[in-house]
């Protein structure tokens, strides 16, 4: 019997044509486990054919026999921890190599950390995988997108943004780190969303945002907080299976309704504004900036 957080991956796509996605590729980041994996099924049913990344490699091959089992097409895996750059880089070049096509770019890999990490390349682990890690990605295959256009960038980001704050002085933790990081970092995926979505204007590629809703799965597990640890076993009854939590990713990455649609923030697959900071096109363009320059891209890249 699978853990609690991986029952029930397959989303509630009634009402959604099966055959809607056939033909079209799609790359979740994340699709070895939690909302990622259930995305990834939630598509393959539609007849998507699937990549997906994870760090293991076992894990991975599981994860993509299960869309197998549904899609019945190849599943393609890549495997890595986005929280390096390098990683970004050579996940990229494997997916530029082996996808003749990418249709839909779903950036779903995310983390909370309750205390400060660094990674090897010495960038703060929620900023590098919840921030600088799709806007990497996202860079790096755009080309591919475009030429793949009607096309679209789906980025997992969370009702969280509504408390962040870009602290552009304290873009990594450098002087206090608190669970401000996660909200900052989930700011920081729907103002890149907004911007990449304005950037693209006159093309036939879409960005916008989602958020899951509160989900069960092992989210925060690495290194919770205090309060996660005490309410997380009270709260799980009460949140969303997997399935339930990738309704939204589902119907943004393949509804016909979103056709052209950009810009936006969704949850519970409807759009819903996102906090007032989330508009403002000037930290949009300077978080692009300094992103581009900490990734090595040159501005505007
Ligand atoms: N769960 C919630 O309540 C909730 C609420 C709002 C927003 N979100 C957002 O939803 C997204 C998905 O979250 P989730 O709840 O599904 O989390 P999760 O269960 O922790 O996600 C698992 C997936 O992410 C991959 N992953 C984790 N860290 C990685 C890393 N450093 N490099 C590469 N892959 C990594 C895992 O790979 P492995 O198989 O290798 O572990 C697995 O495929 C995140 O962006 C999160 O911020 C979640």
């Amino acid at each position: 019997m699978p853990p609690a957080s991986e029952r029930h991956t397959r989303p509630d796509v009634d009402g959604i044509p099966s055959g809607l996605m056939v033909g079209k590729t799609v790359l979740v980041t994340g699709g070895s486990g939690g909302i990622g994996k259930a995305t990834a099924i939630g598509l393959a049913a539609m007849g998507a054919t699937l990549a997906i990344t994870g760090r293991d490699p076992e894990r991975a091959e599981a994860a993509a026999r299960e869309i197998r089992a549904v899609g019945g097409g190849q599943v393609r895996v890549f495997t890595g921890d986005l929280s390096s750059l390098a990683v970004v880089r050579r996940l990229a070049d494997e997916a530029l190599r082996t996808l003749p096509r990418i249709d839909v770019l779903v950036n779903n890999v995310g983390g909370f950390w309750g205390t400060r990490h660094v990674t090897p390349e010495g960038f703060e682990r929620t900023f590098a995988l919840n921030h600088l890690a799709p806007f990497l990605l996202t860079s790096l295959l755009l080309d591919r997108l475009l030429e793949s256009a009607p096309a679209r960038v789906v980025n997992v980001a969370s009702n969280a943004q509504a408390h962040g704050r870009i602290d552009f002085d304290n873009l990594q933790g450098e002087r206090s780190y608190t669970q401000r990081a996660y909200s900052q970092s989930k700011l920081a995926s729907v103002l890149f969303t907004y911007e990449l979505a304005r950037r693209l204007q006159g093309t036939s590629v879409t960005a916008n945002a989602v958020h899951p809703g509160v989900v069960s799965t092992s989210f925060g597990a690495e290194d919770p907080n205090v309060l996660q640890r005490r309410l997380a076993p009270l709260m799980r009854p009460f949140m969303k299976a997997p399935a339930q939590g990738a309704v939204t990713s589902v119907y943004v990455a393949s509804s016909p309704d979103l056709e052209g649609v950009t810009g936006r923030y969704f949850a519970d697959s409807r759009p819903k504004r996102s906090s007032k900071r989330s508009y403002d096109e000037a930290t949009a363009a300077r978080l692009w900036q300094v992103s581009a320059d900490l990734v090595g891209l040159t501005a505007g890249g």
